[in-house]
């Protein structure tokens, strides 16, 4: 048996959606804020989902999902439990993010955009996540994990197998 999210936005989100989109001038500025409200209540961003944000906004359909597409840290319906960005920009790559990259995808068993059978881990490759002096920097849904070493990453991906929250591994 298969279960289904519902991905019918509640209406006091869809009120919360417009209220929002009344502060800018146009609603192209609420648009990012909007599909993030969204994303927290369903739980990622589907057609339906941006179908109901276009609405509410007033802007086409396919702009919204198109802007969706764009941006790889919103949350798709196929992505695993973890959704993991590596970062790829220069500071992080100087500090050997590649060798990360290929580090968690050999771990994983996975390539980049890929689900792992289990669904428990997406890996994605990130543009910069503003963490530049803690290179090499990867995100794992909401949390940072900085200064990355082979050893941490092993540490990182038993405690999220195992159902525990990480270290941190913040040094500056
Ligand atoms: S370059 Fe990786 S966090 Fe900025």
């Amino acid at each position: 048996m298969t279960t289904q999210t519902n991905t019918t936005l509640k209406p006091e989100t869809i009120d919360a959606i417009k209220l929002l989109t009344r502060r800018f001038p146009k609603p192209d500025g609420a648009l990012l804020t909007a599909l993030r409200i969204a994303e927290r209540e369903v739980g990622f961003v589907n057609p339906h989902v941006c179908e109901q944000v276009a609405v509410a906004i007033g802007m086409p359909p396919a702009k919204v999902w198109g802007t969706v597409s764009f941006y790889t840290t919103f949350r798709k319906e196929t992505d695993g439990k973890h959704v993991v960005y590596i970062c790829a920009t220069l500071p992080c790559a100087l500090r050997g993010s590649e060798n990360v990259f290929d580090y968690v995808s050999d771990k994983l068993g996975v390539k980049k955009g890929q689900t792992t059978p289990d669904g428990l881990f997406t890996l994605h490759k990130a543009e910069c996540l503003g963490s530049c002096n803690t290179a090499p920097c990867m995100q794992v849904n909401d949390d940072y994990y900085e200064n990355l070493t082979f050893e941490k990453i092993d540490q990182i991906f038993d405690d999220l197998r195992n159902g525990k929250s990480p270290a941190r591994h913040v040094t500056t």
